[in-house]
């Protein structure tokens, strides 16, 4: 595959002072670019001239957007919302989301880190970082509980390979095991996955453990791994418990060492409850990073949604800003924490209230999130699953021989019935 011009060209700002940027791109990430000498570039050009015939939307004759009534009745808000957004993403939401990081991880101040480009939410995110770092046969390192959609966006969707390690340890999570697996192998490329507040099992790390994982990371990049170390937010804020990071390990990585190229991954599908819109960020950082390379990271991230999605919906984009700027935003925000943090109050004094669970289940280290799981005593979680569905009108899911309750979904009066439910369908198999 030859190198366009362009690519080339940020290719060269990456590489500049042998940045870690460059050198940790895949072969399609190093061929990726913006086209902003094309279509869109043109485009730019023309605006504000007399006659612009160069953009594919359609406008009236009085230049507003050429739009059916029925929908335009129903969308309250401006209606170049049925434009194209940038590829980029709307530069007024960006910065927004840009301020509200600031906001939310307190520990940035002072770091230099790039403007979040807007992805068709997370989970276009994560494949965008796929397709700019993934090659065939890279390792991903990853903790053996993990959400099931990374098999099919980073091992079906590029060709890589999870290298799990051990989740938990002692109740909390297993650093030792991450740093077993970090330094394992020749030196060299290092790929490393975190989701926190975690899916499926609902845990976040202390801010002791996050301060141990920051460490292992710089260990491993002191010794001379090259590490891109993704970080899945997809639940950031959501947490319950005094002494729990609350701040993104984003924060801390954004600056941590020359050979750590951080990227962050969030947006307002669980944050602010809103599933269907398809908005997500995508954030980089790392330390020694000038404005030029943090812009062609932004470029090469804009240029891969330019070539998958072509750009957000814009109504998503112009809804969710429109609530940024609102002064009842906050308020409704926290409200809908607190539902969640009842439920989650909830299940600790459910399980606190029931000792003789211990015969059926054990519950995994939770203190944020959507999730809780539950380990099975001496049963097979898909016949309790099973039975659940058939004899108890209960669903729940079955991952990696766990048991994951969403108590993000089940009212506060339906948690005791839930969790007896399951103790009697365990013991029901159990015989
Ligand atoms: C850990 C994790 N990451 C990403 C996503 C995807 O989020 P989105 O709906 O924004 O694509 C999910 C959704 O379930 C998730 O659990």
């Amino acid at each position: 595959m030859s190198i366009h011009p362009l690519a080339q060209t940020l290719n060269e700002t990456l590489n500049a002072g042998n940045s870690i940027a460059y050198s940790l791109l895949s072969r399609k990430g190093k061929g990726i670019y913006f086209p902003s000498k094309g279509i869109l570039g043109q485009s730019a050009e023309a605006k504000g001239k007399d006659i612009n015939a160069t953009i594919g939307t359609a406008l009236e004759d009085d230049g507003s957007p050429l739009t059916l009534g029925i929908l335009e009745e129903m969308i309250s808000t401006d209606k170049s919302a049925f434009l194209y957004a940038p590829s980029y993403g709307d530069p007024t939401l960006r910065t927004r989301w840009k301020e509200m990081l600031a906001q939310k991880n307190p520990n940035l101040a002072g770091k230099l880190y790039s403007t979040p480009v807007v992805t068709g939410a997370l989970t276009h995110g994560l494949s965008v970082a796929g397709y700019l770092f993934a090659d065939e046969d890279d390792q991903i390192i990853i903790p053996d509980l993990y959400w099931d959609n990374y098999d099919l966006l980073f091992e079906q969707g590029y060709g890589a390979h999870f290298k799990t390690f051990n989740t938990f340890i002692n109740g909390g999570f297993d650093v030792p095991a991450l740093e077993a697996a970090l330094m394992d192998g020749p030196v060299g490329k290092r790929i490393v996955l975190l989701n926190f507040p975690n899916n499926p099992t609902g845990y976040t790390p202390s801010k002791a453990e996050v301060t141990a994982i920051v460490q292992v990371l710089v260990e491993s990049a002191e010794a001379g791994n090259r590490i891109l170390a993704i970080l899945d937010d997809a639940y950031f804020g959501l947490v319950y418990e005094d002494g729990i990071a609350t701040e993104s390990i984003f924060a801390p990585l954004a600056d941590a060492h020359e050979n750590i190229l951080a990227l962050k991954l969030d947006g307002p599908t669980k944050e602010d409850y809103v599933w269907g819109f398809r908005v997500g960020f995508l954030t980089f950082g790392f330390k020694g990073a000038t404005e030029a390379q943090l812009k062609a990271l932004e470029s090469k991230a804009a240029g891969t949604v330019r070539g998958t999605l072509s750009n957000v919906p814009n109504i998503s984009q112009a809804l969710l800003l429109a609530a940024y700027s609102s002064d009842v935003y906050e308020a409704q925000k926290q409200s809908k924490y607190n539902t969640l943090k009842k439920r989650y109050d909830k299940i600790v004094e459910i399980l606190a209230a029931h000792p003789e669970y211990a015969d059926s289940f054990c519950a995994m280290p939770f203190n944020s999130g959507y999730f809780m799981c539950v380990k099975l005593n001496g049963v097979d979680a898909e016949t309790v699953r099973n039975t659940l569905l058939e004899k108890y009108s209960t669903g729940v899911i079955v991952l990696s021989g766990l048991v994951r309750l969403a108590f993000s979904s089940v009212p506060l009066d339906k948690l005791e019935q839930l969790f007896s439910n399951l103790h009697n369908a365990v013991m029901e198999v159990k015989g």
